[in-house]
């Protein structure tokens, strides 16, 4: 049973909420399966999801508002992720949470599937690695933190790159809402072992960080 605390909320959500309601779009669908069993991850899997952010690229820093990304600082702080950390950043898309990891992280790699998305994040913030999440290429323990904003959960190659001791940053800008979403609770069950950490929301993000858990804690 992960050990979860749920931090106050130290940015509230504005009156009005965003118009978006991704709870039943198609990749709230993979987002389950693949947490739950990676198998579902094919390589039709990642051509599909290659040719629908390769399409989406050129108009994403317009989809999402850059309000959406204010938490992360919250939760790099009060996740008590250090500042000196190597952070991988898997699913990074045009970067608009990169800025915001560049700014607290030391090092900061950007991974993403679409070279359409890499193509149009700042280069200056950090390299940019075109990689399946799904197959890291990367070796075992070899990061500290891994962040996952609107991204997949791949429980298993976050859990093989992590050194012990690491965290996984989980991010969702939309909370709920998010297409791409999973609860805290969730993420820190389909990581292999036992994981706890801290959740919290930030304007209408939800996010956590989690470390795996002593052994016998
Ligand atoms: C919803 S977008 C989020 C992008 C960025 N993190 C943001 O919040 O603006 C999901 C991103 O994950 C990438 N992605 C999806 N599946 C992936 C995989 N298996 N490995 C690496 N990146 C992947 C997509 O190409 C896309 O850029």
């Amino acid at each position: 049973m992960a050990s979860l605390r749920y931090l106050p909320v130290l940015i509230p959500p504005p009156e009005v909420p965003p118009d978006l309601d991704g709870t039943d779009h198609p990749v709230r669908a993979v987002t389950r399966e693949v947490a739950a069993d990676e198998a579902f991850w094919t390589p039709a899997a990642a051509a599909e999801m290659t040719e629908r952010f390769d399409e989406l690229a050129p108009d994403w820093s317009n989809r999402l508002r850059p309000e959406e990304f204010v938490g992360l600082p919250d939760a790099c702080e009060r996740g008590k992720l250090e500042r000196s950390a190597l952070c991988l950043e898997v699913g990074s898309g045009t970067g608009l949470g990169t800025v915001h990891l560049a700014a607290h992280f030391r090092r900061v790699i950007a991974m993403d599937l679409s070279a359409g998305m890499l193509a149009l994040a700042p280069p200056t913030l950090a390299p940019r690695v075109r990689a399946d999440g799904a197959g890291l290429p990367l070796a075992d323990d070899s990061v500290d933190v891994v962040a996952l904003i609107n991204m997949l959960l791949f429980p298993s190659e976050v859990d093989r790159v992590l050194r012990p001791g690491g965290a996984v940053l989980w991010f969702n800008t939309l909370g709920v809402r998010t297409p791409i979403h999973l609860p805290a609770a969730q993420v820190a069950e389909a990581l292999p072992g036992e994981w706890g950490g801290v959740a919290s929301e930030a304007l209408w993000a939800t996010w956590c960080v989690l470390r795996r858990e002593p052994l016998g804690a």
